[in-house]
């Protein structure tokens, strides 16, 4: 079977200032030397990438804008292209959290626009997908789901390929900075789905291939019972990923790995 390597990623949303965001990652490299097998990313906002970067230094720390525009440039007051993206030096990008879905009107087709625009480039996309609870609860889980991810993922669709390096998060509104953590069963059965849907539309390779991350209400007392699950392959942190404390907790969720 193939092994996906798991990944841990820190999405800060609007927050933190550039000093805190320095000593942050510095709280981090020191708590995850000796760490093997893990991806660990960040995803500052824009302004803090330069100063992120420094902090980074060789520590294999990878970073991603929480956003992106389709266009390489031109007259869009307000946004970033992938490339200004690139040239801050992320590797990826977050494409159609939630947030930018309900707060800011964002819809699938431009997720989709902006997905292809990412990997034309060469910047891995980390395209989220979740449920409302509303949703949940009339059933429509895994309608919304795959609506969200047909028409979000289209242009993958249309040229019949997803690169295995693609990410996918899925993130249930309700759990979002809720402290109600979707239970691993409950997580497992969508990310089940979402697998289900890679391989329905591209081929088994892809399906094993891809990580399916798990975001919302992620804290170290439930990370480890969350990556148990086969088709979880990592976790999409907010809050908790503001802290240098518990999200080097999170990234040492295998046994093994806490002292
Ligand atoms: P919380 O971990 O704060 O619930 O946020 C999850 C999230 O939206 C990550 O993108």
């Amino acid at each position: 079977m193939y092994e996906r390597k798991p990944m841990i990623a820190g999405n800060w949303k609007m927050n933190l200032s550039l000093k805190e965001a320095a000593e942050l990652i510095k709280t981090i490299r020191n708590g995850i030397g000796g760490v093997e097998g893990v991806d660990v990313l960040v995803a500052p906002p824009f302004t803090h990438l330069g100063r992120v970067r420094e902090a980074i230094g060789d520590s294999g720390i990878f970073m991603a804008g929480q956003n992106m525009h389709w266009d390489v440039s031109g007259a869009y007051t307000g946004e970033i292209s992938g490339r200004m993206l690139q040239e801050a030096t992320c590797t990826h990008v977050i494409l159609g959290h939630s947030e930018r879905r309900i707060l800011f009107g964002e819809t699938s087709e431009q997720v989709d626009l902006k997905v292809k625009a990412a990997t034309f480039l060469g910047l891995i996309p980390i395209v989220c997908v979740g449920e409302t609870l509303e949703q949940r609860e009339a059933d429509q889980t895994f309608e919304v789901i795959r609506t969200q991810l047909d028409l979000s993922l289209n242009n993958f669709k249309a040229d019949e390929l997803m690169r295995p390096s693609t990410i996918l998060a899925y993130e249930p509104v309700w759990a979002i900075g809720t402290g109600r953590t979707a239970t691993p069963a409950q997580a497992q059965e969508v990310h089940r789905f979402i697998r289900g849907w890679i391989e329905e539309n591209f081929n088994t390779g892809s399906a094993a291939q891809v990580r399916v991350l798990y975001g919302g209400s992620v804290k170290p007392e439930n990370i480890a019972d969350l990556m148990s699950q086969p088709d979880i392959d990592g976790a999409l942190v907010g809050g908790a990923s503001l802290k240098g404390d518990s999200f080097v907790q999170i990234i040492r969720y295998k046994e093994g790995q806490s002292g």
